[in-house]
């Protein structure tokens, strides 16, 4: 009897994440479903990526948008890259399992991209995350854009790697990209000179350029979507 209270109490538990997006059939994007992880801080899961959001519903037709619930007002921030790629992995499962007809694209800012990137290629940076599998690559039929902006883990000279920042490297580099190559076409990273989380070490102007990526390309990730659903 006991079993069966406590089996009963944790499906409870459960149920809202599990549910998150299982989505009805009718509730399904007819074109592209878009996942958008902030930056780290308290507050709306969508902070300036709204922009984003705006764009994408304005310019494609039967797309949907959410911001990624995940634990970004966390002051650890370790763990809350750690909750964001195990919450990026389970919406990727559970929506193409509820919506195998609609295409998916990710984008991921700051801590939002660290959490992204981790999701789909797993850990690779050195040993101070905590392990997270790499994504399973048949999830390459739905994913059609993965995106960030200013992601801690970026490495110079991959082929994904967009932004003026050529030979720089985030602060966590990713060591070990072969997880990512099967997401290859849909990765892009925008990483600029001047982001100093993305593209240390120099120079020292006050981090400006990792404030910059919504302005400068916010536009772009729009046509690339749109490409890939072409
Ligand atoms: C991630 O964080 C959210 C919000 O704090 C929480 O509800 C969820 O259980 C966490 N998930 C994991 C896998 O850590
Ligand atoms: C790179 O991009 C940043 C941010 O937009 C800009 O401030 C900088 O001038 C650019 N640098 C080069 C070398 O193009």
């Amino acid at each position: 009897m006991l079993w069966f209270f406590q089996f009963f109490l944790s499906l409870t538990l459960l149920l809202p994440t599990l549910l998150a997006q299982t989505v009805s059939s009718n509730d399904c994007a007819s074109s592209v479903h878009v996942l958008l992880a902030r930056g780290e801080g308290t507050g709306d899961d969508l902070n300036v990526l709204s922009t984003v959001q705006g764009l994408v519903l304005q310019q494609i037709p039967g797309s949907t948008v959410l911001g990624l619930p995940y634990d970004h007002g966390n002051s650890d921030k370790e763990a809350a890259a750690y909750n964001g790629s195990l919450l990026f992995q389970q919406y990727v499962q559970q929506y193409a399992a509820s919506c195998p007809n609609s295409k998916i694209a990710l984008l991921g800012y700051s801590l939002g991209a660290v959490a992204l990137m981790d999701g789909i290629c797993g850990t690779g940076s050195i040993g101070i995350y905590d392990y997270v599998a790499p994504l399973d690559p048949k999830y390459a039929d739905y994913v059609i854009g993965i995106f960030t902006y200013g992601d801690e883990t970026y490495a110079p000279f991959q082929p994904w790697n967009v932004g003026n920042c050529t030979i720089g490297a985030g602060i966590f580099p990713r060591l070990n990209s072969g997880a990512c190559y099967p997401f290859q076409a849909s990765l892009q990273s925008y990483c600029d000179y001047g982001d100093n989380q993305c593209c240390s070490p120099l120079p020292l102007d006050d981090n400006a350029a990792h404030h910059t990526y919504v302005e400068k390309y916010n536009q772009d990730v729009v046509n690339f979507i749109i490409s890939r659903l072409g």
